[in-house]
């Protein structure tokens, strides 16, 4: 048997932030980032149509990217004491990730983050309070996911959350929220989708039901992310809605090891003064990680799909599955995304010596290796890996070297 879970309603299109007065309830607390969403003027909105609805409202402010535990267990402190029975969440997926972890402690006060990573095994939430998630950038789709991911700052990993518990039970899909993104964001978060969509696709978990999100994902994906990037704002909303629909088949369909890697190097360097952005991360290891995965028969007539339905040519499913590695190359350099770890400067930029130094990579590659391949979404990857090999692809994404085995 399958599941196939999404929020009970979504809205979507521009202006659909005023939704959010249609939520019937006592205490509503808004979980927001930094300030981008304030600095705007969506903040305000949301406050004041909250208090439209007849609700209380606390905000939660200053959840910062790639949230950690700390915050999540100050937000379920704040959430303690005003008791709310919405939990709104507006920004970025770190904000709204961060939320629904907190959503879970406020529940389980006494649950530890150690039980809230058992994948799929988070106990039933809702007994105090729903939950409502808007985005403001075009990549996570965490609006309409069972996932969460949190950083354990103290190992410098990646945590994902995972269960449909925590699917939030109402999204808005704004496309005005994501107008004010700056470009890099733009790029790496439509780098982060196209990943979800095409990782989705080829999951070993894969559906009827997730296909066609999937597909149709990664086709408005190719049409409209550079565009975007580059300013075009009808292309801008149209990957507000594609990141969402590649959210809705990857939440159902998982991920694979694109995912585990980007979430084992993300915060590992942290020392060394940067991160490995998210997206960014995806977009550098996908396509070293369809050379691998085509190793699998099944996989690579699965990217030949992909790259048919893209029109990008082929006589046979090896020449599709390069039409399609290049093309996503080509896609990085369209956007000012490296193409590996070694050229990956402090500001996510292209440079030829980046901010991991080879040493300290390889110094650090065993333990990576290990992490990722115990990854939760490794379980879904269309080829099975194992840490030795893991290693020698982790190389690959260091050097830009081609995956041969
Ligand atoms: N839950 C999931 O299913 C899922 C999936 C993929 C990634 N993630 C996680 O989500 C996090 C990344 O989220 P993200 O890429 O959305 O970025 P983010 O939430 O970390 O935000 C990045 C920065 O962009 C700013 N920002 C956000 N929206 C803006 C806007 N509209 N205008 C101007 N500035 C804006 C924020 O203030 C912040 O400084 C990572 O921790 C990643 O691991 C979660
Ligand atoms: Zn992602």
């Amino acid at each position: 048997m399958a599941r196939f879970t999404l929020p009970r309603d979504l809205y979507h299109g521009k202006g659909s932030l005023e939704a959010l007065k249609n939520l019937k309830g006592t205490r509503a607390m808004v979980c927001v980032g930094g300030g981008s969403m304030k600095r705007f003027g969506f903040l305000d909105r949301v406050t004041s149509y909250l208090k439209e609805a007849g609700m209380e409202v606390e905000v939660f402010e200053g959840i910062e990217p790639d949230p950690s535990v700390d915050t999540v267990m100050r937000g379920a402190e704040a959430m303690a004491k005003f008791k709310p029975d919405w939990i709104v969440a507006i920004g970025g997926g770190s904000p709204i990730d961060a939320a629904k972890a907190m959503w879970i402690k406020y529940e389980y006060p006494e649950i530890t983050f150690e039980e809230m990573c058992v994948v799929f095994g988070i106990p039933e939430l809702r007994k105090k309070a729903r939950f409502c998630a808007i985005p403001s950038t075009s990549g996570t789709a965490t609006e309409v996911t069972a996932f969460s991911v949190i950083t354990d700052y103290k190992k410098g990993i990646k945590y994902p959350l995972a269960d449909f518990e925590i699917t939030p039970d109402v999204a808005i899909v704004d496309p005005d929220l994501a107008e004010t993104m700056p470009k890099k964001l733009v790029a790496h978060t439509g780098m982060d989708a196209m990943t979800h969509a095409i990782e989705a696709y080829v999951s070993t978990a894969n559906t009827e039901f997730t296909d066609p999100l999937a597909i149709f994902a990664i086709k408005m994906i190719q049409n409209d992310l550079v565009g975007s990037y580059n300013g075009d704002m009808t292309k801008r909303a149209s990957m507000h809605n594609a990141q969402c629909l590649a959210g809705m088949a990857f939440s159902n369909a998982l991920l694979g090891i694109v995912h585990s890697m980007a979430h084992k190097t993300g915060a590992v360097f942290e020392d060394l003064g940067a991160h490995i952005i998210h997206g960014a991360a995806n977009a550098m290891y996908l396509p070293k990680v369809i050379a691998f995965n085509a190793k699998d028969e099944t996989a690579k007539k699965r990217y030949g799909v992909i790259a048919d339905y893209m029109g990008l040519g082929g006589a046979n499913d090896d020449e599709k599955v390069a039409n399609l590695i290049a093309y996503l190359r080509g896609m990085n350099d369209a956007l000012n995304i490296p193409q590996c770890i070694k050229n990956y400067g402090a500001d996510s930029y292209p440079c030829a010596q980046g901010f991991v130094p080879e040493d300290v990579f390889l110094a650090r590659l065993p333990e990576i290796a290990k992490n990722a391949v115990a990854d939760a979404c490794t379980g879904s990857n269309p080829r099975k890996i194992n840490v030795e090999e893991m290693e020698k692809l982790l190389k690959c994404c260091y050097y830009d070297t081609e995956v041969d085995f």
